[in-house]
């Protein structure tokens, strides 16, 4: 009885006074400052040596049948622990990893109505924030409804944005650099058309979200483990340059679902006065739990090519046949159909794909259009639309099979669901049991068009635990997944390794939908790849495509694309004709590598540049890429990440003199130099060009005859 007297003496004294508490990055750059406010509101504010990043803003979420999470709350406990550990991803750009932060654990409490409770959990990292919402088993919370989160991220200025609209549906707009202040102003020329695309406010906008500030501050708000939550989003209010939350509302218009014990994601807030820094991060990686699947020898990285290029560029087509406008899956007799000439996924031309991957040495060969139903796959809200089983008639799966296994080919599959969620996830046994059946170790998933069932959005909670089902069901049949169209990554493939990559931004198919801007490139490694790699799918050197398109990029910045946009499966996306037509560039494509022990940043600048290179695992071997932007610019750059001591023999591919996106995109050179680890390069870049190279030790005998840098 004292004791209760006495505890509520305490909480009394609590809530009339402001409670603060200080928690400090292990470098001491950061200091995070929780404070609750006079009313019980949780409330945070972000410093980075000694500038505010965060002014004071609110934490908390409010329900729907639960009341408010955001106000009225003690302090019931605080706990602080540090944690400096190192752990190896089973892929990755580096081989190890450093998770070292300080943490910070308040319990909150509540009176009123009921006696309960909720932990804002806070992890300070040397390059950022994460904080989470935990709500533990208790007597009285079990069930509650998400009415809207109401975290903020009150901004100290007007910053430089790098932004894409809010969306519920899609991610695959061009990145629009403004002021803050102009997001409103330049909304409705950023939304740009999409098959599926619901946007919700004026000024909201996606994260990953890059900023910088006026006084040279690098800014990146995302999330890290999206599990069982909808995605979140972020409504600017630009009077007060405040970011508030604001999650994707199911059917319903219901922003979450929640049973106790449960955590939300982590909201992330990346800082650093030096843009490398944050390319470098592994703090969204760090945020998320190890890896679930114990026996990962099965997971390997890939460079891959496929029959897709040609279907994308209108060359040729998913469908079999043009005579029927719809079709039905087991009604449609295809045996009957006139075929249209013009069918991609022939066993003749896959064949042709798996000589040419097996003589230039890709692991992998992609197929799209192998499966009946494409005739009309989206748009019409069908939910029978694919089985995944059943190829169109001049599609040979035991023959392909075959073929791929006596050329040591790799097949991965193709499941395009048009986004009837039900009708995949009522055939995913099935279809991954087809795949194993057939030598298949991975799948690119598709989610085009509007989700089923209807009223459901991309990324709604119910449809990000499909996501999320169909990778752990995957991981179960040892099948790596490359999902597109799905929600953003957020780290979730260290914990699931087999999320080998995924799109979930504009990629290169928009080259050939109308282009991309040339320094879209330079702005995705600050945003869409903060969470996982990106299947953007690189390598094309033929930029004026069959269907009038023009590819906004240079061929050199093609081939750097492979350091720049770092995915463990990368695909060489050009016809096997386009390649032969440059055999010495395309010597790069098949020497790179695709999995490394090591990489370093050397140049970075949202929008305008990313210049990394990295050391290949198992044969040390290191490669390097620039990419550059809308304007020319000369890249400055020092070898010391060499061994030193040792020379070696640098191929350089870079854009010659004359080339520009537009109007000179394949003129190029490519030169061989001596170089060791105290040699720099002064190195041109042509708009929306880039470089690449690669370095191979030599001993004295193979240096003869070449220039020294
Ligand atoms: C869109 C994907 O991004 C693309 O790669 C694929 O070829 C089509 N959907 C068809 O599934
Ligand atoms: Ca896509």
């Amino acid at each position: 009885m004292l004791r209760k007297i006495y505890l509520s003496l305490v909480a009394c004294f609590l809530t009339l006074q402001v409670y603060a508490q200080v928690l400090t990055s292990p470098d001491r750059n950061l200091t995070l400052t929780f404070e609750l406010k006079e009313n019980g509101e949780p409330t945070y504010q972000l410093t980075y040596k000694k500038k505010l990043v965060i002014k004071q803003s609110r934490l908390g979420l409010e329900t729907k049948d639960a009341g408010s999470f955001a106000k009225g709350f003690t302090v019931a406990n605080t706990e602080q622990a540090s944690v400096d550990e190192s752990w190896n991803p089973v892929w990755g750009e580096v081989k190890t990893i450093r998770n070292n932060y300080n943490e910070l654990a308040v319990t909150l409490a509540q009176q009123e109505p009921k006696n309960r409770n909720m932990i804002i959990r806070f992890r300070l990292f040397n390059d950022g924030l994460g904080f989470r919402y935990e709500f533990p088993a208790q007597p009285n919370l079990s069930y509650f409804v998400v009415k809207e989160e109401k975290t903020q991220f009150a901004m100290t200025g007007d910053h430089t944005a790098f932004w894409i609209p809010g969306d519920y549906d899609t991610q695959e707009y061009d990145y629009t650099t403004s002021k803050l202040s102009e997001i409103r102003g330049l909304m409705n020329a950023s939304i740009t058309e999409n098959v599926s695309q619901t946007s919700f406010s004026p000024t909201g906008v996606q994260t990953s979200l890059m900023m910088k500030s006026d006084d040279g501050l690098y800014i990146n708000l995302h999330e890290a483990a999206l599990i069982n939550f909808p995605v979140l989003h972020l409504n600017l209010d630009d009077k007060n340059m405040v970011f508030e939350s604001w999650l994707t509302p199911d059917a319903r218009g219901d922003k979450g679902y929640v049973q106790a014990p449960a955590t939300t994601p982590w909201r992330t807030v990346m800082v650093s006065d030096d843009a490398r820094k944050i390319l470098a991060s592994k703090l969204t990686y760090n945020l998320n739990e190890p890896s679930k699947i114990k026996d990962t020898s099965w997971i390997k990285p890939t460079k891959y090519v496929g029959v897709w290029w040609e279907m994308i560029t209108g060359k040729s087509s998913w469908a079999y046949t043009d005579e029927y406008p719809a079709v039905q899956l087991g009604v449609t007799n295809y045996t009957k159909a006139k075929p249209n000439g013009k069918h991609g996924a022939t066993t003749a031309n896959v064949k042709r794909h798996i000589d040419f991957a097996a003589k230039h040495g890709f692991d992998a060969v992609l197929v799209e259009g192998w499966n009946q139903g494409w005739e009309d796959w989206f748009g019409n809200s069908k939910d029978y639309v694919f089985d995944f089983v059943t190829p169109y008639p001049d599609f040979n799966v035991q023959e392909v099979r075959d073929y791929a296994k006596s050329k040591g080919v790799k097949m991965i599959m193709h499941h395009e669901t048009s986004s009837s969620i039900r009708n995949y996830e009522r055939h995913l046994d099935t279809a991954y049991q087809f795949m194993k059946d057939n030598g298949y170790d991975a799948v690119k998933s598709g989610y085009v068009g509007n989700i089923l069932p209807r009223g459901e959005n991309h990324y709604s909670q119910w449809i990000i635990n499909h996501y999320q089902y169909a990778i752990e069901k995957a991981a179960d049949y040892k099948i790596m997944v490359n999902a597109h169209e799905a929600v953003r990554p957020t780290g979730i493939a260290r914990t699931y390794p087999n999320l080998i990559s995924n799109e979930s931004a504009r990629g290169t198919e928009y080259q050939a939908f109308g282009g991309s801007k040339p320094n879209h490139v330079t702005v995705l490694p600050f945003t869409r790849l903060i969470g996982g790699p990106m299947d953007y799918t690189p390598g094309i050197f033929e930029m004026d495509l069959h269907n009038g398109s023009h590819v906004n990029s240079t061929l050199a910045n093609q081939l750097a694309l492979y350091l720049t946009m770092y995915s463990p499966l990368q695909m060489a996306a050009d016809f096997p004709e386009n390649y032969e037509k440059f055999p010495d560039a395309f010597q790069f494509i098949k020497d790179v590598a695709v999995d490394w022990d090591d990489s370093k940043y050397l140049e970075a600048e949202p929008g305008a540049y990313v210049t990394v290179a990295r050391k290949a695992k198992k044969t040390g071997q290191w490669f390097l890429g620039s990419v550059g932007g809308n304007e020319a610019r000369t890249s400055k750059i020092k070898f010391d990440f060499l061994e030193s001591g040792k020379n070696y023999i640098a191929t350089i591919y870079a854009d010659a003199k004359d080339a520009h996106f537009k109007t000179n995109p394949q003129a190029y050179t490519i030169q061989k130099v001596v170089v060791n680890s105290k040699s720099n390069l002064s190195q041109f870049v042509a708009p929306g060009g880039g470089f690449a190279i690669s370095f191979i030790e030599a001993d004295k005998n193979q240096l003869k005859g070449l220039k020294r840098l």
